[in-house]
């Protein structure tokens, strides 16, 4: 057998600590740190920039090389020739499907994608102006409330059924939270159409008229959900690990994922970015706007990654679509559009930006994608969301099924104040 290889810690006060050095099937090899507890010690690694929380099977990321794999598979691989469900089974189970598996798993998804009729009512209860953020954190979590048949975390069949009910229905609630804010009638999934034309005729159908998918935009749709599918350990895949961890139902471990991932320094990027593009307003403005993120005035939105410090490999795929679509929808000389791509040239050809990596990242396209086949901008995270549902999912059931996993519970340092005795309020000064 191979000997366990070790770091060694020695305190300052001479005591030592021997940490097993783990290794991984890729990337950097981990201390086990979690035997430090017999020294008195914690560690301390605020927002988790060196602490793995997990061991997972499931998505792999070299930030430095650009490389993403879902289960092994590079995403470039799977956003040019697998399909969004494929890709969800593939996340959910580790293998992809073969052909009767996939149509017995497409079958399944399609055959669920209707809500309870209850839960329509729920949106009355918001205001039409409500973000679809706020509505979907709500409308999710009650989903609970719904399916209580199947809410044995314990029973692998029960957390099969509410991972694909999760998969069908979210992005019904997705259109519904549109449809509401624009005061059109909900639309009912229809069984005829895949999953993502299914989505697009629930967002921009109406009782009134015939709805014809364009595939070139179906296409554009499915690439974005599957680049967004999952993202490794981020802040809201977290967030549902850690709800799920403590025994809380999917619905409501979910819902608490929507809620992280609505901030903007994670899932409101292609918002920002979209905004900026309205700001800046005129091709005639990106030099003025260039020197302006030179002068360190502002950031470029859409532009970067924390991770991804050479191209992200997302990015690659999502440009390629974006010119797609662009040229489907002869949009290329549309104003947003045109400045769009100026932007990108000169952020791609000035030194400034070459010399510090600053490639234009996933969201700086999609942004531009989804604005193009007319989801409005509140609507952006929202569609993350449904993206990254299985994701969210995938990583609550890996976690689940493991029999060692335990509640999770970070540490602290404690730097409040010490033991001090309570003063009657007319004592105190
Ligand atoms: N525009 C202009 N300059 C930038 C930008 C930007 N978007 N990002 C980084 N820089 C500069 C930064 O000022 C620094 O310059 P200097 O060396 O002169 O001080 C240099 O580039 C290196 O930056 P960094 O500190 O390595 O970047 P970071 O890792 O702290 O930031 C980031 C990463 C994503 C937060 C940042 O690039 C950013 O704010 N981008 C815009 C927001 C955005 O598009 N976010 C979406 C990321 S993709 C979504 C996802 O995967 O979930």
């Amino acid at each position: 057998m191979e000997k366990q290889r070790v770091a060694t810690l020695t305190m300052d006060d001479g005591r030592t600590i021997e940490l097993p050095i783990l290794s991984g099937t890729l990337g950097p090899d981990v201390l086990d740190i979690h035997n430090i507890g017999k020294l008195g010690l914690f560690t301390y690694d605020p927002a988790f920039f060196a602490t793995a929380s997990c061991t997972s099977a499931i998505t792999y990321i070299d930030g430095d090389a650009g490389l993403l794999y879902y289960r092994g598979y590079p995403i470039e691989q799977l956003a040019e020739k697998s399909d969004f469900l494929e890709v969800c089974y593939l996340l959910l189970n580790g293998e992809l499907p073969s052909a009767a598996q996939k149509a017995e798993f497409s079958g399944f998804i399609t055959k669920h994608t209707m809500v309870h009729d209850q839960l329509a009512r729920f949106f009355n209860g918001f205001r039409r102006d409500a973000h679809p953020m706020a509505v979907m954190v709500g409308v999710v979590g009650a989903l609970s409330a719904f399916y209580h048949d199947s809410l044995d975390i314990n029973n692998s069949q029960h957390r099969e059924i509410s991972a694909h009910r999760l998969l069908a229905k979210v992005p019904t609630l997705a259109a519904m939270a549109y449809k509401y804010n624009v005061g059109e009638p909900f639309m009912y999934p229809k069984n005829k159409f895949g999953y993502v034309e299914n989505f697009l005729y629930m967002m921009f159908g109406t009782p009134t008229e015939e709805y014809v998918p364009n595939p070139v935009l179906v296409r554009a749709l499915e690439r974005i959900f599957i680049l967004h599918a999952d993202h490794e350990q981020n802040a809201s895949t977290s967030t549902v690990r850690l709800a799920g961890s403590s025994g809380a139902n999917p619905f409501a471990c979910v819902a608490s994922g929507i809620a992280a991932l609505w901030g903007p320094a994670h899932g409101g990027a292609n918002e920002a970015a979209l905004k900026m593009l309205e700001e800046i307003g005129d091709v005639s403005r990106v030099k003025d706007y260039v020197q302006g993120v030179k002068d360190k005035k502002y950031k470029l939105m859409g532009f970067g990654h924390r991770v991804y410090k050479n191209m992200d490999p997302r990015a690659a795929v999502m440009r390629q679509t974006c010119y797609e679509v662009l040229k489907e929808l002869k949009l290329e000389s549309n104003k947003l559009f045109e400045l769009a791509m100026e932007l990108e040239k000169t952020a791609l050809s000035d030194p400034y930006f070459i010399e510090r990596k600053l490639y234009p990242n996933v969201d700086f396209y999609s942004g531009i994608v989804l604005r193009a086949i007319g989801i409005p901008t509140s609507m952006f995270t929202v569609i993350f969301a449904v993206a990254r549902t299985i994701g969210w999912v995938s990583q609550w059931n890996e976690m689940i099924a493991d029999a060692d996993h335990k509640i999770g519970r970070p540490r602290q340092l404690y730097r409040g104040a010490v033991k001090r005795d309570f003063v009657p309020v007319n004592k105190r000064r």
